[in-house]
């Protein structure tokens, strides 16, 4: 009786008749497994001649996945769109993108679904999984097929992806809306394609002295100024903000989906890069021990530590880490004429200069939260400056743009010719003065 019974099956029953084989291996459209006529459509069509073109009959098949985390499971929905369609099957593939003949993580088998192993050119003679590294392919089980379900087709496939980041993985899908008459005909195929890639992984902001000043690079942070933290896994561009960041005259909280908490208040964010991150702390009353973190994209870095003061003025430097940022009256900037030739000049003594700076605290009017600077804001107090040895006289101090203290002073009428260390002293805190130079020249 077996045996009888097996011959009819065994020379037409295929996909999910009784002998319950399910479709052959390598037929999801993937191009390394073999022309592209060689889908469900080899066998499956609706009126018109085998094979069936994919794509033809007005319905659809589409994959849900998202970016992979190396090594953790999810969850693969595939859907078949048809409003004929009243049973439903499919075939699933996942390939590393570099080399599409190989597999991509592995599916597991259930109730639902059957994990068939490649090579494709096996195709009913397949086993079944584990594959052990050889391409799978999952597709319905018989009971999965759903007869007399209609529009749409629904499928759920449990896959691990490999343990580690292998780059963007590609997943080939066929899907069969069938009319349910238990054979290949009046059947609708449909292929396409879904490309992913691992998830971002988690920031890391560095283990020690990693939240510093803006400007001079040391540990005390405070309030409404500029902050670097570096790290990596920081972010996944590179850029500063740009005029598209702003909503009026609002600095950006994010820039690509990066931000940074300081003391669990948000910063605004004016660079991003996977090793470092450059942002305006903002107004806080509390001073301390704190902790600064930053989400990339919902993925939280562990918090790091930072000690938050009222002040922590320092001086922007320019780019050798060695001369005081600084401008003549004229805009032109203040260096020996080695630094930037032909656009640097050293000071005289007697002429004002501006320096820039940061963490020079609170200004009246009070500093706008997370806004532009339209209008100079001052100091309350200014704070005293010293050029080498000489005390220099103050004669502007303020927020001019955001985060940005101008320091305008005059150099000292005896200051010799030479380099000159520029410190200021804010609230009885010092600016660092290693590496804040200011050249003057008769
Ligand atoms: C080698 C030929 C062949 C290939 C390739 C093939 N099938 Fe089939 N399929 C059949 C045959 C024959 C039947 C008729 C029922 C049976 O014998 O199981 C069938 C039946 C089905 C049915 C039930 C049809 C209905 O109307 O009730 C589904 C669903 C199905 N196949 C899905 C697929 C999917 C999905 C693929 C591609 C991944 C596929 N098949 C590839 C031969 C094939």
């Amino acid at each position: 009786m077996i045996l009888l019974a097996s011959i009819p099956f065994a020379s037409f029953g295929r996909s999910n008749g009784p002998t319950g084989l399910g479709p052959p291996a390598g037929r999801t459209g993937a191009p390394t497994d073999g022309p592209a006529t060689q889908t469900c459509g080899a066998c499956h069509r609706n009126a018109a001649a085998l094979p069936q073109v994919p794509n033809t009959e007005g319905g659809s098949v589409a994959v849900s996945v998202v970016n992979y985390i190396p090594g953790q499971k999810q969850t693969i929905g595939v859907r078949i769109t048809d409003t004929a369609g009243l049973r439903w099957g499919f075939q699933l593939t996942a390939r590393l993108k570099t080399d599409e003949t190989k597999v991509a993580g592995t599916f597991t088998a259930n109730d639902d679904i059957r994990v068939r192993c490649g090579p494709a050119a096996l195709g009913d003679t397949s086993p079944a999984a584990p594959c052990n590294g050889e391409v799978e392919f999952a597709s319905h089980s018989l009971a999965a097929t759903k007869p007399g379900t209609p529009n749409p087709g629904l499928f759920s496939v449990e896959w691990t992806p490999p343990a580690a980041n292998v780059g963007e993985i590609i997943f080939y899908v066929a899907g069969n809306a069938t009319n349910n008459s238990n054979t290949n005909v009046g059947d609708h195929i449909y292929t396409t394609n879904v490309t992913i890639q691992a998830a971002a992984s988690k920031p890391l902001i560095a283990p020690s002295a990693a939240v510093v000043n803006g400007a001079s690079f040391q540990a005390a942070i405070s309030p409404n100024s500029w902050i670097t933290i570096r790290g990596t896994d920081l972010a996944g561009s590179i850029r500063t903000w740009g005029p598209a960041d702003f909503s009026g005259n609002s600095l950006p909280k994010t820039l690509d989906g990066v931000g940074v908490n300081v003391n669990n208040r948000a910063a605004y964010v004016y660079y991003i890069s996977p090793t470092q991150i450059n942002a305006l702390a903002p107004g806080d009353t509390a001073s301390g021990n704190i902790s600064v973190e930053v989400v990339r994209s919902g993925l939280r870095s562990d918090p790091a530590p930072a000690v938050l003061n009222r002040v922590s003025p320092a001086f922007f430097v320019f780019k050798n880490d060695k001369y005081a940022a600084a401008t003549h009256a004229d805009g032109k900037f203040v260096g020996p004429t080695s630094l930037y030739p032909g656009a640097s000049t050293p000071a005289k003594p007697g002429e004002v200069i501006a320096l820039y700076g940061t963490g020079f605290g609170v200004t009246n009017p009070a500093i706008p939260e997370g806004l532009t600077v339209s209008t100079a804001l001052e100091l309350p107090t200014r704070p005293g400056v010293r050029i080498g040895s000489l005390t220099a006289e103050v004669q502007f101090a303020g927020l001019t743009a955001a985060g940005l203290y101008q320091i305008n002073v005059k150099i000292p009428d005896q200051t010799p010719d030479g380099d000159h260390a520029v410190v200021a002293d804010m609230g009885g805190v010092t600016s660092p003065a290693a590496g804040v130079l200011v050249t003057v020249a008769r």
